[in-house]
């Protein structure tokens, strides 16, 4: 019998103007649009499997091995149905009525109907999803991980449908997810209508556009467990009076802004608006009751590094070349073009001795490897010299593509159905 099942995989990406507050929670509507660079998938991602099957005798799903909990009405649920809505929509609804009365001649037409459109919508599925980086990296998954699962799910429904209408229900499984549908420079339009339909992401820029935009990850040590950004950004939605301001007079702003940066590869106004953004996302964290603080020590001494970094440049005429920003947790992402990212592993390194070394991705230092030092001008004791582990990981990766469909070898269930 035909095994009806699609492998997909996708990418995770980094906000430059952030998501932070929902006016809708279930429906997951923002408070003001993002925007985000897609980052590469040879470096992060996540891989889903999805199976539908007649014999199966209900959804369930697999992460990194272990099965979750496909709660009611939760997100993944609604991620389900939704997509399991569109098959019976698009494909299903489209295909003409069986004839009523069978006769020889149309026997072999109607087998053939049967099979080349199954009600799957109508089946369970089985799901596996693997995510390539470690969830002690700190690095948030559920963007690549929604992203990939209705990547699968599309493929394996077989829906005529672009990735921003797949972006609307990536959404309800986690806003950022949305963004995940497409590779380069994402934005998430929050749109204006009630029931979310123009709540999407749409692509700015491809990955073609701008394909030197590389990215620096480093990886914070984080003992305590932090507050997420779910229950995070409700509170601030519930009691910071300065993140009305920053929907009504900062973003929209900040969305033309970022997006005539893009649009024209002015990298120094990328990174101008890229940090003013982070620094408002954390400080409307702490304009939040009671406060909330992602960043630490180690994450404040490296925005002193990029702004020393940024001030030397500046002062060359060659205006700001490296961009920090962080998310609601103390690792910081730092974009900047190809060209200098030797000169940014080379301070990071300087400041924060890597004990496993730097694993060099893309071949960027010889024999000698990374020394650790700073540029010449640069101020050395605008921060002091951690020990090393305070950054216990540094991931060099770019820009990167959308979605993409694997063959079945890449399949993460077995023949039974189950995760292999
Ligand atoms: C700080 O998308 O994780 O990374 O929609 O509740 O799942 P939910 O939140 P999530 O929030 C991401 C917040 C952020 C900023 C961003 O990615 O834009």
């Amino acid at each position: 019998m035909a095994q009806f099942q699609a492998t997909a995989s996708a990418p995770v990406n980094i906000a430059c103007i952030k998501y932070w507050g929902k006016r809708d929670t279930k429906l997951i509507l923002p408070t003001n649009s993002s925007l985000s660079v897609t980052l590469d998938q040879d470096h992060l991602r996540s891989t889903t499997t999805s199976r539908a099957d007649p014999s199966f005798e209900k959804d369930r799903l697999w992460l990194n091995g272990k099965e979750e909990d496909i709660k009611d009405g939760g997100r993944m649920a609604t991620c389900i149905a939704e997509m399991k809505r569109l098959r019976k929509q698009e494909v299903e609804d489209k295909q003409p009525n069986e004839p009523q009365v069978v006769s020889l001649f149309f026997v072999t037409y109607l087998t053939l109907k049967l099979t080349s459109c199954p009600k799957l919508s109508s089946y369970h599925v089985h799901i596996a999803s693997y995510n390539n980086f470690p969830t002690a990296a700190g690095l948030a998954s559920s963007a690549s991980g929604f992203a990939a699962l209705v990547s699968s799910l599309a493929q394996l429904y077989a829906l005529p449908v672009s990735p921003s209408t797949l972006s609307l229900i990536a959404r309800q499984g986690s806003g950022s997810a949305c963004r995940s549908l497409y590779g380069g420079f994402v934005a998430w339009e929050q749109g204006t209508r009630p029931d979310g339909q123009d709540s999407l992401a749409v692509q700015i820029a491809p990955q073609s556009h701008w394909p030197d935009m590389h990215a620096l990850i480093c990886v914070v040590s984080d003992d305590k467990k932090g507050t997420s950004s779910t229950s995070g950004m409700q509170r601030t939605v519930e009691t910071s009076a300065l993140l009305q301001h920053r929907i009504a007079h900062v973003v929209p702003q900040r969305m033309a802004a970022i997006s005539a940066a893009i649009k024209s590869r002015d990298f120094d106004a990328f990174a101008k608006v890229t940090m003013a953004d982070s620094n408002q996302f954390h400080a409307v964290a702490l304009d939040t009751e009671p406060p909330i603080f992602y960043m630490n020590d180690v994450s404040r001494a490296i925005i002193a590094l990029i702004v020393e970094y940024n001030r030397v440049s500046m002062e060359k005429g060659l205006g700001r070349r490296a961009a920090y920003t962080y998310d609601a947790g103390p690792n910081a992402v730092i974009y900047t073009l190809k060209e200098n990212v030797k000169e940014i592993v080379e301070l990071v390194v300087k400041y924060f001795p890597q004990r496993d070394g730097f694993k060099d991705v893309f071949g960027l230092f010889g024999e000698a490897g990374v020394q650790g030092k700073v540029v010449e001008g640069f101020n050395e004791a605008v921060a002091k010299e951690f020990e090393a582990g305070a950054v216990k990981g540094l991931i060099h990766t770019k820009i990167g593509d959308g979605p993409r469909a694997l063959g079945a070898e890449e399949s993460l269930l077995g023949e039974d159905g189950f995760p292999k």
